[in-house]
């Protein structure tokens, strides 16, 4: 369960002195008590009820242009400050009713997608009923990370992001299953930014199976190894092979080993580059190599019969 913040009697603060009390203290996102002192910043601002909606008329009246330059997470979220080391946004909750929901789905806005989370945020109920979530708690540093694999998922509780709730997610510790809030509703954030999240992994779990199920960082670095490796000449491959071996991320790693076995030009070829991998020291590559190895054998009767 995210750490809960006390914000006592709130009083209403503007976005740039939230910003300013950020800025000005000491913030270290990896330091959980420092992290957790700007709650009650955090909970001021949410006791603003104008200046979100005057940003956003601000925002049309100017074309969503600033929207356009820094917001890189879509429509469910207004990029309030991009600063240095953290980030400030709204994101919006619409409800199981809304004509949004119905008609984009709930997967558009992350609702029952179990995952915890590669970066420590603080996060406040501005408007409306808030999210519920499922809340599970795991231990990251006990987890290999590989798909499938399995993790001591120990369920805390479901409650709602209310209205002036604070809370403080932990990196790689909290876990929720997110579901629709009742009404619309709007939360606001303060996230770490740093250079390094993109190579730390955030996992999607199977709640049921108590298994990761997918691992749903992404950096630009994975499609352009995969397309690298297809239309590049030999000083691609050279350079693919290094990051499949070098890479500090094992995640990308794996990734660069793929796109080595996709020019293969036979499935033994292909098994052969995943077999190799397989018996590496690195244990998330060994072990993604070696389920690799067994899907495509237990596939390959399919695979030739496409081939054919
Ligand atoms: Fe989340």
């Amino acid at each position: 369960m995210p750490r809960v913040i006390a914000a006592n009697d709130p009083k209403a603060i503007g976005l740039g002195d939230l910003v300013d009390i950020v800025e000005t203290g000491r913030f270290d996102a990896r330091d959980e008590a420092c992290f957790a002192s700007f709650g009650p910043a955090l909970g001021d601002l949410a006791a603003n009820r104008d200046f979100l909606a005057d940003i956003i008329v601000a925002e049309l009246k100017d074309r969503c242009r600033s929207q356009s330059v820094r917001n890189a997470y879509g429509p469910q979220v207004v990029m309030l400050h991009a600063g240095r080391n953290f980030i400030v946004r709204a994101n919006f909750w619409p409800a199981e009713t809304d004509p949004v929901l119905q008609e984009n789905g709930p997967e558009a806005f992350f609702y029952h997608r179990p995952h915890d989370h590669n970066f420590s945020f603080l996060t406040v109920g501005y408007t409306g009923p808030g999210y519920w979530s499922d809340y599970y708690e795991f231990d990251y540093d006990a987890c290999v990370g590989a798909v499938g694999d399995a993790v001591d998922l120990r369920f805390v509780e479901r409650s709602r992001l209310s209205r002036g709730k604070v809370l403080l997610y932990r990196a790689h510790r909290d876990i929720h299953a997110q579901l629709p809030a009742d009404a619309l509703s709007v939360s606001l954030n303060i996230m770490e930014r740093a250079p390094h999240i993109g190579y730390r992994d955030q996992y999607g779990f199977d709640v049921s199976n108590g298994v990761i199920s997918e691992n749903l960082t992404e950096t630009a670095i994975e499609p352009l190894l995969a397309i690298c490796s297809q239309i590049g000449g030999e000083n691609a491959r050279d350079l693919v092979e290094t990051y499949a071996a070098y890479h500090p991320s094992e995640r990308i790693q794996f990734a660069a080993l793929t796109a080595l076995a996709s020019t293969c030009p036979s499935i033994d070829a292909r098994i052969e580059v995943f077999a190799q991998a397989a018996r590496r020291s690195a244990p998330f590559v060994a072990r993604m190599a070696a389920r690799q190895c067994a899907a495509i054998n237990a596939g390959r009767h399919w695979i030739t019969r496409t081939a054919h």
